[in-house]
């Protein structure tokens, strides 16, 4: 019986990757919501503001979410919010997961017109762009997930009715992050 345990345990850990979906060396990114998503993401990518790709992400400094997306809908969007959340990965010997960081609501409820020219996302082909600096979240990141990546998911709502709002798109992105930067202890942030 011990012996059974012992090669689950084993076996468990033999799947883990320390770094999934190739996130050693690259961002990886995919589209997290249903079928038929309003926005299909064609291809993504995480700039500096000089539009360079660094690997890992230095979140000390403002990053650029680029999306190329299809808007499937014959009409334009320019009212639109989104939530965001962090998760860290754990591998070892007891498998491996996805465990939900805490942002303490300041992911909530973002109008991503704000952070970029992209508003109103027209029909058809079209790119959105979001610029934003998460340095104050990198502090509890970096004390929290040491080397260890992290998947950062967005889900971008249409906020016309606000009181009912519509997900236009999910999407995932697993990456790495470098703990360059000054960083804040999680309990600083939270007296902000
Ligand atoms: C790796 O990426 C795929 C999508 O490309 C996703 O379905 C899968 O859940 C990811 N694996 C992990 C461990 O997150
Ligand atoms: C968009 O317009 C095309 C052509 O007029 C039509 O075939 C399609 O059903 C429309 N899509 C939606 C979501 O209304």
């Amino acid at each position: 019986m011990l012996i059974i345990v012992l090669f689950v345990l084993f076996a468990s850990t033999f799947a883990c990757e320390d770094f999934p979906n190739g996130t050693a060396t690259a961002v990886h990114t995919f589209q997290c919501n249903g079928p038929n998503p309003t926005f299909e993401l064609v291809s993504a990518k995480i700039m500096d503001s000089e539009g360079h790709q660094n690997y890992p992400i230095d979140l000390s400094k403002p990053i650029v979410f680029h999306y190329d997306i299809i808007n499937h809908a014959n009409h334009s969007f320019d009212n639109l919010r989104s939530d965001s959340e962090f998760d860290e990965w754990f591998s070892g010997w007891l498998g491996c997961y996805w465990l939900p960081l805490p942002t303490f609501g300041v992911l909530d409820n973002t109008n991503p017109c704000e952070l970029g020219n992209s508003c109103p996302v027209k029909s058809g082909p079209t790119v959105i762009e979001t610029h934003v600096d998460l340095s104050q979240i990198a502090a509890v990141l970096n004390a929290i997930t040491s080397h260890h990546p992290t998947q950062f998911t967005v889900h971008l709502k249409d906020n016309t009715n606000p009181n009912q709002q519509v997900e236009l798109a999910c999407v995932s992105w697993q990456m790495q992050f470098t703990k360059d930067g000054k960083y804040l202890t999680a309990a600083k942030l939270l007296k902000h």
